[in-house]
């Protein structure tokens, strides 16, 4: 079974409207049709709410698909700040990332709010991709494998079966490699992959397991992305660092579609 690539960029508190502009202006320039190149890769990028609407411009019959960082699980209300799967809907927006690591860090993101914000994203009809991933601290007392299926787990309790039967793309993201330069070797990787692949079989059943994107992220980019793409168990990336520059970006996507 050979599940299509995947490439979504992790744009964080970066560009301002004339920066994503022209990213994806020269974007499309060095990959000539862009709807030609989603038939064989999905792209996607997670960006600022600033940039919603110039994105979704940009992108629009291009089959890239733009996602939010963040989302919140309820559908209105008083919350300050916050932005509703129905508002995502509403700004043409495709999905969402949802439990960063930096947003479990710094924004005190726990595994039921992730939970909660899957299982409105999917039931909003828009694409969750849940983050997962252990410190570097978990990985050296020998806990990764016991922290991710936590995660994951945790977060899947707060899902509605309604919800689970809609699309969701995993994103197995080391806390280590994230911004670091040190990327998760192939194998490294790989081994977690298949670790969540098993989970998802146990919890989804063996088709949709083998239907179900795994994504790697930390320090992914145009040098790397190849030999980590080409395990069996890795289907794309979310990329931070390397998604800001049309060149690189589109290097990796091209690696993608070899594929295919
Ligand atoms: P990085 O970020 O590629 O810059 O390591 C990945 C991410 O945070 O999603």
């Amino acid at each position: 079974m050979t599940r299509k690539k995947f490439l979504a960029g992790n744009w964080k508190m970066q560009k301002n409207r004339a920066e994503a502009s022209e990213f994806f202006q020269s974007f499309t320039r060095i990959l000539g049709n862009l709807s030609d190149v989603t038939r064989v890769v999905d792209i996607a990028f997670g960006v600022p709410a600033t940039l919603f609407d110039v994105s979704v411009k940009c992108a629009m019959g291009s089959g890239v698909k733009i996602l939010a960082q963040n989302v919140h699980f309820e559908k209105q209300g008083a919350f300050t700040g916050e932005l509703s799967a129905g508002m995502l809907v509403d700004a043409s927006l495709a999905g969402s990332i949802i439990g960063h690591s930096e947003r479990r860090q710094y924004f005190a993101e726990n595994d039921e709010a992730v939970g909660k914000k899957w299982n409105a994203l999917a039931l909003a009809g828009l694409l969750p991709v849940v983050c997962v991933g252990e410190t570097k601290a978990e990985r050296e007392h020998g806990k990764t494998n016991d922290i991710v299926t936590t995660q994951f787990e945790a977060a899947l309790s707060q899902v509605s079966t309604e919800a689970k039967g809609k699309e969701f793309v995993v994103a197995y993201e080391p806390v280590w490699a994230i911004g670091t330069g040190l990327t998760a070797t192939p194998e490294q990787a790989e081994d977690v992959h298949k670790m969540i692949r098993g989970l998802l079989a146990k919890h989804f059943g063996k088709e949709r397991a083998e239907v179900t994107r795994i994504l790697y992220g930390g320090s992914m980019n145009a040098a790397n992305c190849a030999e980590l793409l080409q395990k069996p168990n890795i289907d794309g990336g979310l990329v931070g660092g390397a998604s800001l520059k049309p060149e690189d970006f589109s290097k990796m996507v091209q690696a993608a579609q070899n594929f295919h």
